[in-house]
Parts: structure tokens; C-alpha cells; sequence
């Protein structure tokens, strides 16, 4: 076991018409003006906005909006966002939407709390020294941005896709309505399922470290979100599979499902964040897409995790050899993204980069880590363009 330091600021406001207490949480955690980011519209359309803006009128708390953060959120929107907020004199970030939305409201924290270009700590030139307090409305369950110290953005030029980590972005309050997820694509849910169980998975596959219970608590945490994925395959509107979905997703990536292990191994991430900026393409459906190449790259390097992985969360027969075992829990966890509609290639994925392209991703993913990086496996620039070109 390592020693660890588990943080977790959030206060987690859970279930039905949660959305309307939005303005208390924002004055008990002291806002006195607040900026409303959201994405693309959804949440204008579901009418979610206008509940949330009403509550705030009603409450006196004076607000601007800003829409308009697009899946892999944009630098150039961050930096729109920085101006607002010092032009009104915003002092607290209320994030109604995803991931991305949620990414944006800290990038612009950062950007408003700290002076310079906003991109130097996602370029890894400085640290950020404070941000913005910021509370969340989670309206897809994904990528447990909600209370994770994460922030990732795309810079449009070069197409550069990084994440900035440090526990002054967790966000002060979540608000987590399963009811908000009804209105969701059936992609999209299937997505976030992937990426909840992804963030359990990349803490997983470690060569150290490992604790009894946090096993414990992620293999139940995955053997949960893949139940209730195909029930929402099946059935969106099963509002308990909602719920069980949208706890999973704030569990797994809380840093709850890593304590005790190394670190983490993160490559897949690392490799779908080239594939997300170069590509556009959703983060959760990346993460599908390369899983299973990366997998089958590493495991003979980590076999007693993979191992115990097939067993205890895919259900294979502890029968053969480890690595038979272990390559059939592989297969396993490709046959359910396929029952929930993933893609397991970049064909699959939809994009199909040529031998040029995939150099081009596996320099910049080499340079985005320093060189190298993985638990389960070391992975270079090589490995990475091997992972790559298996995927295709
Ligand atoms: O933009 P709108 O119109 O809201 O539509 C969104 C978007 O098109 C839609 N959507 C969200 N809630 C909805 C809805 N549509 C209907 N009804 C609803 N209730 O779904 C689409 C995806 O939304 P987005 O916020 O992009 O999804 P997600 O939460 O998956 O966020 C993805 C981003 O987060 C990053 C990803 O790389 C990606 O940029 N990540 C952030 C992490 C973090 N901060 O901790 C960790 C992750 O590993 C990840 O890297
Ligand atoms: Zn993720």
C-alpha cells in the first residue's frame, strides 16, 4: 500500500428538484455574483436554464450568462469567459451542463484568480495559485468532473488537447438530478458509461499498492455501471438506473477507487486526448475505441490485475492460464461496449487517420506526459504509435 491524501471539498446535493436549490448553495458558500456557463443549448431547451436563472431572480443573486462550451471545450470561449467575469465583477462559477461545460467554468476560474495567459498551466509552465469558487448542475453523468481537481481544454490552434489538475477547481457544491440525464442521447449516456467506468479502470491497472477495500469498492462500482448501462440501452428512461449511474460517476473519479494503489495508470486517457483534439470526437467513445489495443499492449505486464479483473468484475472461469484468463476478460469488456453500442477501433469510432497522422498523435501524446508515462505498462512515443496502429 502507498500512503495517500484523499480530498474530496464537495458538497453533493442528490435527487428530484435539487437544481432548485442552487441559489441557497451559492450564498452559503458565498457568492455574490455569478457567472452561468453551459454548453451547446441543451440546457436551454430542457428548460433547466430558465428554472435555474428564475431561483436566482427570486433570490436576489445577481448573474450573467455565458453559453455556448463545446464537447473537447475551446481556449478561445475560456478567455471570452476571463473578460466577462472581471468586466461584471463575478465572483463565484455556477457550471449547468457536462464535463465540458463544467472544464470551461474552471479554466475561466483560473483565468479570473491568477494573472497571465490562462494557458500556462495546461501547457505545464506554472502552477495555478487559486481559482475561482465554482458549484456545479450535472446534467450528463460522465466524466465526474463535478468533483474531481481535473480541468481539460483544447486549444484551437495546433489542435491541443490538455488537462490541468489541482484541488483548487473542485468544485464548492454538485448538484446531482438523475431527472436531468432523462433528456440525454442514447450516444451520449452510453458514453458517459464509459468514461465513468474508465476513470475506475485507469486507477485499476497498476503495478502496486493495491488495497482490499478499494478493490473492493471498484470492482462493485464497475460491475454496477455495466449493469445498469444495459439497462439504459434498453430502457433511457429507468430513472434508478439514472441514479445508480450518476453516483458512479462522481465516485470514480473523486479519487475515491485509487486510494492506496500507485498513482494510476491513465495511457488510455493520455491516448484518447490526441483522438479528442484532433478529432472532435466524444471522450467516452475514444476511450472504447483504443481500450482494447492498449490492453492487449500491456497486460502481460500487470497479469495478476488483468487477472482479477476477468474474474471478479467480467466473470470468467478461473480456468487456464493467466493469460488466457486475462485476454478473455479483455474480450469480455469489448463484447460490453459493443452490446451498449461503443466503438472498439478508430474504424468503429468513425475517423481513420493515416500512418501520418497517427505519428503525429503519438508525438504529441509523448510529449503531452514528458516523454513517458503508465503503471501497468511504461509506455514511449513507440508504444504509443504501436497502440495506435493496433486500433485502427
Ligand atoms: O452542449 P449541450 O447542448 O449541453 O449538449 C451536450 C453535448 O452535446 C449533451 N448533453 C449534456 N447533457 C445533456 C445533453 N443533451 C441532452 N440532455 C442532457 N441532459 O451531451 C454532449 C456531451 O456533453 P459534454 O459536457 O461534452 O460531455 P462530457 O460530460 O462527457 O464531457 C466531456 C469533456 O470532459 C473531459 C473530456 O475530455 C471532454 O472534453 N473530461 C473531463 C474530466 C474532468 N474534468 O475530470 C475527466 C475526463 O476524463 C475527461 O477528460
Ligand atoms: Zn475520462
Amino acid at each position: 500500500m502507498f500512503g495517500f491524501r484523499y480530498y474530496t471539498p464537495t458538497k453533493v446535493v442528490f435527487g428530484k428538484d435539487t437544481e432548485l436549490q442552487a441559489a441557497a448553495l451559492i450564498r452559503e458558500f458565498g457568492g455574490k455574483k455569478v457567472l452561468i456557463h453551459y454548453g451547446g443549448g441543451s440546457v436551454v431547451r430542457s428548460g433547466l436554464l430558465q428554472r435555474v436563472t428564475d431561483t436566482l431572480t427570486e433570490a436576489g443573486i445577481p448573474f450573467v450568462c455565458l453559453g455556448g462550451a463545446v464537447p473537447n471545450p475551446r481556449l478561445s470561449l475560456v478567455y471570452e469567459g476571463i473578460s466577462l467575469c472581471k468586466r461584471e465583477g463575478v465572483d463565484f462559477l455556477l457550471a449547468v451542463g457536462g464535463g465540458s461545460a463544467i472544464d470551461s467554468a474552471k479554466a475561466i476560474g483560473y483565468g479570473v484568480a491568477n494573472e497571465g495567459d490562462v494557458w500556462d498551466f495546461y501547457d505545464y509552465k506554472r502552477k495555478p495559485a487559486a481559482c475561482l469558487p465554482l458549484g456545479v448542475i450535472l446534467t450528463i453523468a460522465a466524466t465526474g468532473s463535478e468533483m474531481s481537481d481535473s480541468s481539460v481544454i483544447t486549444r484551437e490552434e495546433g489542435l491541443v488537447k490538455r488537462g490541468c489538475n489541482s484541488d483548487l477547481c473542485r468544485p464548492r457544491f454538485a448538484i446531482l438530478n438523475p431527472a436531468l440525464t432523462l433528456t440525454l442521447p442514447d450516444y451520449q449516456t452510453a458514453c458517459g458509461c464509459t468514461d465513468i467506468m474508465m476513470h475506475t479502470l485507469e486507477r485499476y491497472f497498476t503495478n502496486g499498492g493495491n488495497m482490499e477495500i478499494t478493490d473492493a469498492l471498484a470492482e462493485g462500482l464497475l460491475r454496477t455501471v455495466m449493469r445498469n448501462a444495459e439497462i439504459l440501452a434498453a430502457d433511457p428512461m429507468n430513472l434508478d438506473a439514472r441514479a445508480e449511474v450518476m453516483w458512479a460517476g462522481s465516485l470514480s473519479h473523486n479519487g475515491l477507487t485509487g486510494c492506496g494503489s500507485s498513482g494510476g495508470d491513465w495511457m488510455t486517457h493520455k491516448l484518447e486526448h490526441e483522438l479528442g483534439g484532433l478529432y472532435d470526437v466524444a471522450h467516452g467513445a475514444g476511450l472504447a475505441a483504443i481500450w482494447g489495443s492498449w490492453a492487449r499492449y500491456v497486460f502481460r505486464d500487470c497479469l495478476p490485475r488483468f487477472r482479477q479483473f476477468a474474474v471478479r468484475v467480467m466473470d470468467v472461469a478461473p480456468e487456464g492460464t493467466d493469460e488466457e484468463i486475462a485476454l478473455k476478460g479483455i474480450a469480455a469488456l469489448e463484447d460490453f461496449f459493443r452490446r451498449i453500442h461503443m466503438p472498439t477501433s478508430l474504424r468503429e469510432l468513425g475517423v481513420s487517420p493515416t500512418e501520418e497522422d497517427l505519428a503525429v498523435m503519438a508525438h504529441k501524446c509523448a510529449v503531452g506526459v514528458g516523454g513517458s508515462m503508465g503503471s501497468a505498462k511504461r509506455l514511449y512515443e513507440e508504444d504509443m504509435l504501436a497502440i495506435y496502429r493496433a486500433s485502427m
